[in-house]
């Protein structure tokens, strides 16, 4: 089992702690408001704690359930308390008319987490593909990318534990294309597919 620290309050911390704690995982959320973080720790049960804002989070996997923008200013924030961690970032950073990302260049969030990260830590793009309300249905595909090998097998490992199926997308290089799959997604919702219960996965044909 892993343990994890949750930074964010909102939906998709709810929805991720709620798995991860039905998963057996150690959970502890950390908010900028926190009585917020109190609020989802105790509505999460299993044991969840509340961190400092700012301080050293408690899990080896931190999950940065942040608005797009507010990604890789709490990073910088945070500094060497994340030290060592594996940061996992499930950002979608869309423009207004949700058909672009808000960044022009060849990048993604994750990508400028890593800029800022402080030294030992590594990042892992995933989740941003996963609706919310998909997170608590069926096994949804989670891709994930980053180029730390262990980091991604440690991530894996925790999105098993929440009864979802881990894929990995390649090097976090690839985290700008998974936001891309992130903006697919949403358009299907809005056009061919029509409603939002669905995740995009791999049907193999190997036979
Ligand atoms: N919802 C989904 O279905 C879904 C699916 C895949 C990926 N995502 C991604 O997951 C992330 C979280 O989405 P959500 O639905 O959980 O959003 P949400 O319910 O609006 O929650 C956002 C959280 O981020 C915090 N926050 C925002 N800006 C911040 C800042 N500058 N500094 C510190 N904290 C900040 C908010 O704190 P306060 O409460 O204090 O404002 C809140 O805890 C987003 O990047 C989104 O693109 C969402």
């Amino acid at each position: 089992m892993s343990s994890i620290t949750l930074i964010g309050t909102g939906n998709m911390a709810r929805a991720i702690g709620t798995l991860a704690v039905a998963g057996g995982n150690t959970v502890e959320v950390m908010g900028r408001d926190q009585s917020k973080a109190a609020d989802l720790a105790k509505a999460l049960g299993g044991g969840a704690t509340t961190g400092k804002w700012g301080a050293v989070p408690a899990g080896d996997i931190v999950i940065t359930a942040l608005l797009a923008d507010g990604v890789v200013p709490v990073v910088t924030e945070y500094g060497d308390a994340l030290a060592g961690k594996v940061i996992v970032d499930i950002s979608n950073p869309f423009n207004a008319t949700f058909d672009g990302l808000a960044h022009s260049e060849e990048t993604s969030i994750a990508q400028e987490v890593a800029k800022v990260a402080p030294a030992g830590a590594s990042v892992v793009k995933g989740f941003n593909t996963i609706f919310r309300n998909v997170l608590e249905k069926g096994r949804p595909s989670v891709f994930i990318a980053g180029d730390n090998a262990q980091a991604k097998t440690d991530v894996a490992a925790f999105i098993e534990s929440l009864g979802l199926r881990p894929l990995d997308a390649g090097g976090l290089k690839m985290a700008h294309w998974l936001e891309g799959m992130g903006l697919v997604t949403v358009s299907l919702a809005n056009n061919g597919v029509g409603h939002w219960d669905f995740a995009l996965g791999v049907d193999e044909f190997t036979g």
